[in-house]
């Protein structure tokens, strides 16, 4: 993607009103897999398919399309209600804050796509509480950056500022194996994104949108897809 396009306003997602997300820019799509490991908690995110560049997508936001990822109408005659609920405020007026001896985590619970990466090797939320041992602050600062949703960010506490992955502006549809669900729109590296009524979302480095079409905080994802069973049909669900 061109760094001109960003520039031009080119790179964006609009969110139909009742329907998809219309992505612009020529946003790279891939797959990303959540990798379990020996202990049965995630482990790593796994590189799936690529899908072919694109200028641009019409992604489903209802999940009832019979081409997912892509919108084939379908929430045009399924009664999908799409409103958007979630609040408006920037992440850091939703969070709560962790304060450890050196770090701090900011956690806004509204988020959490249950991806699980906060469980690896341990909680984070103690990992942080114990942020002065070096095992403990690498283990709190890469559970937090694998957390999909932008529940969890880790800021250096002397400093205040974010501890990040650095993302190039892209797309990944969230498979979960173990769950044996598909989960939702991994939006990466502070892509712009328009409500219906032209709200501009905080741009952040990560956050997930629903694609199931249940979540409760839409247009992002509230881990509703686990128990809605949501499958886009992904051959890894059938391991
Ligand atoms: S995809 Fe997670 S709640 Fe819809």
């Amino acid at each position: 993607m061109a760094a001109s396009d960003e520039k031009a306003g080119k790179t964006k997602i609009v969110i139909a009103e009742n329907g998809p997300y219309l992505v612009s820019g020529a946003l790279p799509l891939d797959k990303q897999i959540i990798e379990i490991g020996s202990d049965g908690n995630p482990s790593r995110w796994a590189q799936g398919e690529k899908f072919p560049a694109q200028e641009s997508r019409a992604l489903c936001r209802c999940g009832g399309s019979r081409d997912k990822p892509f919108c084939d109408g379908l929430h045009a005659k399924n009664g999908f209600d799409g409103t958007e609920t979630a609040s408006r405020e920037p992440f850091v007026r939703q969070a709560e804050t962790i304060n450890g001896p050196d770090l701090v985590l900011d956690d806004a619970q509204d988020f959490c796509a249950l991806a699980r990466f906060c469980h690896r090797k341990g909680s984070v939320w103690e990992f942080t509480e114990n942020s002065g041992e070096p095992e403990s602050r690498k283990n709190a600062i890469s559970n937090a950056c694998d957390c999909a949703s932008g529940r969890l960010v880790a800021r250096d506490k002397k400093t205040g500022k974010p501890i990040e992955n650095k993302f190039v502006a892209s797309l990944s549809l969230i498979e979960d194996p173990q769950k044996k669900v598909s989960g939702p729109l991994w939006v990466k590296g502070r892509v712009r994104i328009e409500s219906a009524d032209g709200f501009a979302y905080e741009k952040r480095n990560r956050v997930t949108l629903c694609r199931c079409g249940q979540s409760g905080n839409k247009p992002f994802c509230d881990g509703t897809h686990v128990s809605c069973g949501f499958n886009d049909g992904d051959e890894t669900l059938k391991r």
